[in-house]
């Protein structure tokens, strides 16, 4: 029987999961579908419930749910735990398995896929939502000199950082929650935006002076133009990335962990981006 997956969020048209499995399924010759849940905003166990009852063998979870699925989880990993967030979950018999492949994606696109060493560099989170709270452990794992983490309500970046704190904390590196009011005095290698502004073409509150020369911008949205937040840091000399490679890196390990085996990324990324290339209005 074909086992069945699917993206649960609010919004959900927009995903590019379907097509990302579709190409893992196909090059490891796995048996499976995958489709788009769209959960209304004050129902997401309902529909996590139903999707389940289905005899479905698990679902990614998106915002703005990836706290709720925390909760709704009956077991969770440990790099779930550490950010209190969840992105994918596996149905296993009574269990529902709670696990966060975004922080691993979202390194191992910046380390092996850009080429940017993340060990000894000055790190900015901005945000501290569902998307930050899964990110910022594997950040601190991989041992930058400083992580800061911003946001518009500061109080939740301070709880972030709570819990990385109960967690274990990092190596040999200072992490703390930084006002925005700082933020004109400090200067940053990799600035990552984690917050949901760019969804509505909003920016984040961001300062052009923090980006260094050399400095890396990561939108962990994605879309077929630039977010205000990368045209920001490029007009500041700041190297840009969107979230696409973070995507496919956080997808392939969502799917060694349903499937037990390890999907190439490079040619399912070099898909993707020409088709954003060829979709891009042009001006
Ligand atoms: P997600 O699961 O995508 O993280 P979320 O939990 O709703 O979604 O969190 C949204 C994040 O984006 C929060 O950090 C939010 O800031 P607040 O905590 O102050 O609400 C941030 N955010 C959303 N719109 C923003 C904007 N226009 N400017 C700055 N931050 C914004």
């Amino acid at each position: 029987m074909t086992d069945r997956y699917a993206v649960i969020g609010h919004p959900v048209a927009h995903s590019k999961s379907p097509e990302i499995h579709a190409a893992f399924a196909h090059e490891t010759r796995q048996d499976l579908s995958y489709e788009r849940v769209l959960a209304p905003l004050d129902k997401f166990r309902q529909t996590v419930s139903a999707w389940r009852d289905s005899a479905a063998a698990g679902a990614n979870i998106t915002l703005p749910f990836k706290l709720e699925a925390f909760e709704f989880a009956t077991v969770r990993t440990a790099r779930a735990s550490r950010g209190g967030a969840v992105n994918t979950l596996k149905f296993e018999g009574a269990e529902i398995i709670g696990d966060n492949t975004d922080g691993v994606g979202l390194c191992r696109d910046i380390v092996d896929n850009l080429g940017f060493a993340i060990v000894g560099k000055r790190v900015l989170l901005v945000g501290a939502g569902g998307a930050a709270h899964g990110v910022a452990g594997a950040l601190l794992d991989a041992g930058p000199a400083l992580l800061a983490i911003t946001n518009r309500t500061l109080g939740k970046a301070e709880a972030i950082v709570e819990q990385l704190k109960l967690t274990g904390g990092g190596p040999d590196c200072e992490f703390r929650a930084l006002e925005l009011a700082a933020l004109p005095a400090a200067r940053f290698d990799l600035i990552i935006n984690a917050t949901s502004a760019s969804l509505n073409a909003n920016l984040p509150l961001v300062p052009v002076s923090c980006f260094a020369e050399g400095s890396l911008a990561y939108d962990m949205m994605y879309g077929m133009t630039a977010t205000p937040f990368l045209k920001l840091a490029a007009n500041s000399g700041a190297r840009t990335a969107d979230g696409l490679g973070m995507l496919v890196e956080q997808a392939a390990e969502s799917f060694a962990l349903w499937r037990g085996l390890r999907p190439s990324t490079v040619p399912v990324l070099a898909m993707l981006r020409q088709a954003q290339a060829v979709a891009r209005p042009r001006n």
